[in-house]
């Protein structure tokens, strides 16, 4: 296990679509592992593979209920919308307010490739669309109300 460098904003990487998993192999559970260091070491509730410079359908999450970890997630259900603070541990220090859905169900496989389905509301729901949004090359940066805010400067005021 180890922490892997994190790839920020600017980055090509973040930017590009990533492959499928079509089988579990040592060198992917090794990934999944450092990913899941990587998430906690940033203090992240979630990290998706290309943040680590690895172009696989891959992310882990936590919100403080355990760690999730998502094989080749979809979004297969939405509905209702939350608007709120949303920030990413490849845009350092920066926060932006982003609409999302409040509910999702996603379907992927987990640590032992079995197909699961996730649901997921508020918290849960923001985290499983920002991360599977790393996925397709999608930053929160661009899907903001009204640009980015400096996370240092608003707890100082
Ligand atoms: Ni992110």
């Amino acid at each position: 296990m180890a922490i892997r460098e994190v790839r920020e904003i600017g980055d090509d990487i973040l930017t590009k679509p990533c492959k499928p998993v079509p089988k579990l192999t040592i060198r992917t559970r090794i990934l999944i592992n450092d990913m899941l260091d990587t998430m906690y070491e940033k203090s992240g509730v979630g990290l998706a593979a290309p943040q680590v410079g690895i172009l696989k359908q891959i992310v882990v999450i936590d919100i403080g209920d355990g760690p999730l970890v998502l094989i080749n997630p979809e979004v297969i259900e939405t509905s209702g919308t939350q608007t709120g603070e949303e920030a990413c541990i490849s845009v350092p220090g920066k926060y932006g307010i982003v609409t999302r859905p409040n509910y999702v169900k996603v379907r992927a496989r987990n640590e032992d490739m079995e197909e699961i389905e996730i649901e997921g509301e508020e918290l849960l729901a923001r985290a499983l669309c920002h991360e599977i949004d790393h996925l397709s090359g999608k930053l929160y940066v661009n899907q903001t109300e009204d640009g980015l805010h400096d996370a240092a400067s608003e707890e100082d005021e």
